[in-house]
């Protein structure tokens, strides 16, 4: 039976918190979890969920994949806690993680998160950060992987905004060794760093592109993926960005100048008919549904990993 190693690092707050060898292991680990292959038991074991943004996916199968570990979550929110109240972080990450085992945040500036894991005694998980969102990362990838059965000459375009999903794609993707292509209107590219980062991984720079052209983005490409134009936090400039996006839904229109096998991603939620058409959605190339039940098992893995 696979095993889940220890990690290099006690937090998971970037993708590249893992090396290549640990996201192949951990996604190794989720299939063997999908596939109840393996039987981890993490009793008595507290995971602590702090959201300063609403979330369906992430929270509830965060609960669910402790459950089946054995464990037990609490669920915090500013409203439920003192953290709406200004108490500080360094306050709250300490006593929070004298109490519970492992600690998930989602929050928006991506500062916050490294405070939390500055100041907590136990590992911090980004559960979603203006930044990144690397636990969805590792469900894409999985639901990449079990559809071809490797990551070799895969294509991945996203169109839409270079957002922390892009961010997050990105970085996997380059300690992946898988192509990706961002198209994004001018002005919406994913952040500099981030694509900095990913070159300094990727052995070939061929590998990633940032494009204004979503025809030619998704040339080739064998899984498209969107997400919303306006995250959580960018409501005041749904009017703005709903103009400036115009010609990147993906529709049947693109997902017919892609290769005949590609699949399409979503990581949820999805305004339909902005970023993506319904057809689109509810197509036999759609492994939206699919991808959003990865993220119990590869949440599965990365817990047992980090708990072990
Ligand atoms: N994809 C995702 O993170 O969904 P939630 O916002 O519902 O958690
Ligand atoms: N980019 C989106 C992802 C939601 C899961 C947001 O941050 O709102």
């Amino acid at each position: 039976m696979l095993k889940p190693n220890k990690l290099a690092n006690n937090n998971f707050l970037s993708s590249l918190d893992l090396s290549t060898d640990e996201a192949l292991h951990v996604l190794e680990l989720a299939k063997n979890f999908k596939n109840k292959k393996i039987n981890i038991d993490l009793k008595n074991k507290v995971l602590g969920l702090i959201f300063d943004k609403s979330s369906t996916r992430t929270r509830v199968s965060f609960q669910v994949a402790m459950s089946r570990l054995g464990g037990t979550t609490i669920d915090l929110n500013p409203t439920t806690s003192q953290i709406g109240r200004g108490e500080l972080i360094k306050d709250t990450a300490r006593v929070l993680s004298s109490y519970c085992d492992v600690i998930a945040v989602r929050t928006f500036d991506h500062l916050d998160l490294e405070e939390y894991a500055k100041w907590s005694s136990k590992p911090v998980i980004n559960a979603l950060t203006d930044l990144e969102h690397p636990c969805q990362a590792l469900a894409d990838f999985l639901t990449i992987h079990e559809e071809f059965n490797h990551f070799k000459e895969v294509v991945l375009t996203f169109i839409g905004d270079g957002n922390n999903v892009a961010n997050s794609l990105i970085l996997c993707g380059a300690l992946l060794g898988v192509e990706v292509r961002i198209a994004c209107p001018k002005g919406y590219e994913p952040n500099s760093l981030i694509i900095k980062k990913a070159y300094e991984i990727y052995k070939n720079k061929d590998l990633l592109k940032i494009t204004n052209d979503p025809i030619t983005a998704v040339k080739g490409a064998n899984v498209l993926y969107t997400d919303v134009w306006s995250s959580m936090g960018e409501e005041n400039q749904k009017e703005e960005k709903d103009k400036d996006f115009l010609g990147f839904t993906i529709d049947n229109n693109l997902v017919g100048n892609a290769n005949k096998d590609a699949i399409i991603l979503h990581c949820l939620p999805a305004y339909r008919a902005k970023e993506i058409t319904d057809e689109v959605i509810e197509s036999k190339r759609s492994r939206i549904f699919e991808q959003a039940e990865n993220r119990l098992h590869a949440q599965q893995a990365l817990l047992s990993c980090l708990l072990s």
